[in-house]
């Protein structure tokens, strides 16, 4: 027998695989406060669940050095496993190997277990700590992401699809977490930009450090760009397990049901939310926590655009997705930042089956130059345009406010919704009471002895009119007004009612969201 052929070649080629770059970069990975990439897949994968594909694949390119040595697995560790027992594909980029940086060989791995993820229909987790293109490889590198972003976007909608950012994500690297559902960020040790801060300074001469620039902080609360801020990689990884938690495992199925036991499903906190004054700012947490299964809230964007609040519960054990205004954020105003959150949490809900359900208290899009030159026309339409085309279970609770363009977007039963409830403190109408009396009452009020006294009388008539959803109620605009406390069992018979749903988009190639 051949060296090659015995037990022993075959032990000692997995031995030095298990060792990445080496026990000296493995150890300046761990003094940087990062786990390996092995260690990071111990704790996502349920124990011994693990099966490495490709384990002793090297790079093809031989110049610039790389001649010297051949590292068993080329930099990324792909395979499959279970989480909670549930089939997933997962790669992670291992930082130890030429900085983790993809070539030629390593992104036909990634496109390998891709491309089985779509045909077996199981979610793909990428756990990306990389240098970005490997310089040495030159195009061949570039057409390797290409190959992966390709698909990324190929099994956009028919998989659930989740980026963990543990270290450098740089360059043109950034655009398949981009595509992906959702990322994670993990604090102090991961960014992600197209250009680094020396390309920042040459060209704005800006002086703006990588975590500044790129760092989890950065795109949780600027950009948006990442949907979870974790404090370390354990975290993260939780993070990635809770998502998965809510989700089904491509687009044919529905997300696991958790055991739950029907009780009393009265809310009297509820009763209390809403302040007597509509312009006394509350929590729209304190309702959604109030409504849905203990503890199940799991906000998603949750420091971004914080006058919307999107995230996923469960309600009687059932995963769904809520969108809500914040009136204790700008008092819950729709803009540019808010609007393309909540579309694109809309988007994931209706492509993974997520009943979605919307809880109203808006004053209107927000106004002014930076709005309207930013677009707000696009893409406060891209919400519209996302609520009108979901086709999962709708339902709409009306707490307070619901004025103008805003109560149409906010899941109206003009766009679709199938069940729109509304508290008896709603006040649905084309906008406040004052604004409205000032212009249809101007006349009235600029010729009366005392206008401050004529305005408040026309406030209190205009009030009695639309500052309610008595009139909205009567045209069928509302299904039922609810006291608060109900809300919660009104839910539960809602969705239940709307289990089987099914309704078809008209038949089209694909449609054109206002991007
Ligand atoms: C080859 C790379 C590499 C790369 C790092 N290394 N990046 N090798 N190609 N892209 C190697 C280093 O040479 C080093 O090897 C080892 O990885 C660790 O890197 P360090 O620099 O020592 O680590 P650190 O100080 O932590 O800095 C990490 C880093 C830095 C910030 C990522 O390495 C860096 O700036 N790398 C280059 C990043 C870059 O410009 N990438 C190309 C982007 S363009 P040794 O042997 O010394 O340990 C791109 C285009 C994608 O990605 C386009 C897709 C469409």
């Amino acid at each position: 027998m051949n060296e090659k052929n015995s037990l022993n070649y075959l032990n000692k080629q997995k031995e030095q695989a298990l060792l990445g770059g080496g026990q000296v970069r493995i150890d300046a990975q761990h003094k940087k406060g990062k786990l390996t990439a092995r260690e990071r897949l111990n704790l996502l994968i349920d124990k011994g669940s693990f099966q490495e594909m490709g384990m002793l694949v090297t790079h093809r390119s031989r110049d610039f050095g790389l001649d010297k040595q051949n590292f068993l697995g080329d930099g990324v560790i792909t395979g499959y496993g279970t989480i909670s027992g549930r089939l997933v594909y997962v790669f992670s980029q291992d930082f130890t190997v030429l900085g983790g940086s993809l070539s030629e060989a390593y992104a036909e791995k990634i496109v390998k277990i891709m491309d089985l993820a779509m045909k077996n229909g199981a979610p793909v987790i990428g756990l990306n700590d990389s240098g970005g293109a490997r310089i040495q490889e030159g195009v061949v590198s570039l057409g390797g992401y290409a190959d992966i972003f390709y698909r990324n976007t190929l099994a956009s909608g028919v998989i659930p699809q989740i980026s963990a950012i543990m270290g450098p994500c740089a360059g043109g690297a950034v655009y398949s977490p981009a595509i992906t559902d959702f990322n994670i960020m993990v604090e102090n040790s991961s960014y992600m930009f197209v250009t680094g801060p020396n390309v920042v300074k040459t060209v704005t001469h800006e002086e703006v450090s990588s975590e500044d620039l790129g760092g989890a902080s950065a795109h949780s609360t600027k950009s948006g760009v990442s949907h979870f801020s974790a404090a370390n990689e354990v975290v993260a990884i939780d993070y990635i397990k809770r998502l998965l938690s809510y989700v089904p495992q491509n687009c044919e199925e529905l997300a696991p049901d958790f055991d739950y036991e029907a009780t009393n499903e009265l809310r009297p906190e509820l009763n209390k939310v809403v302040p007597e004054n509509p312009n006394t700012p509350y929590d729209i947490k304190d309702v959604i926590c109030n409504t849905v299964d203990k503890e199940s809230f799991f906000e998603v964007n949750k420091e971004f655009a914080e006058n919307i609040v999107v995230g996923f519960a469960r309600l009687a054990g059932k995963s769904i997705g809520i969108v809500a205004n914040q009136p204790a954020f700008l008092a819950g105003v729709l803009d540019i930042h808010s609007s393309k959150k909540a579309a694109r949490f809309v988007r994931f809900c209706d492509a993974f089956n997520i009943p979605l359900l919307v809880f109203v208290d808006v004053p209107g899009f927000l106004p002014g130059t930076d709005q309207e030159w930013n677009a707000i026309i696009t893409n406060g339409a891209k919400l519209l345009y996302a609520f009108s085309e979901a086709t999962v279970p709708r339902i709409t609770v009306i707490t307070r406010k619901a004025y103008g363009g805003a109560y149409d977007v906010m899941n109206s039963k003009h766009i679709g919704a199938d069940m729109n409830f509304a508290w008896p403190s709603s006040e649905i109408a084309v906008m406040g009471a004052k604004g409205a009396s000032e212009i249809i009452f101007r006349k009235e009020i600029k010729e009366a002895d005392n206008s401050e006294e004529m305005l408040l009388q026309k406030e209190e008539e205009y009030k009695n009119m639309f500052a309610n959803p008595y009139s909205a109620a009567g045209r069928g605009y509302i299904d039922e007004i609810i006291e608060p406390q109900y809300t919660r069992e009104k839910l539960i018979r809602a969705y239940k009612m709307l289990e089987n749903k099914v309704d078809n988009l008209p038949k089209k190639k694909h449609g054109n969201i206002p991007l």
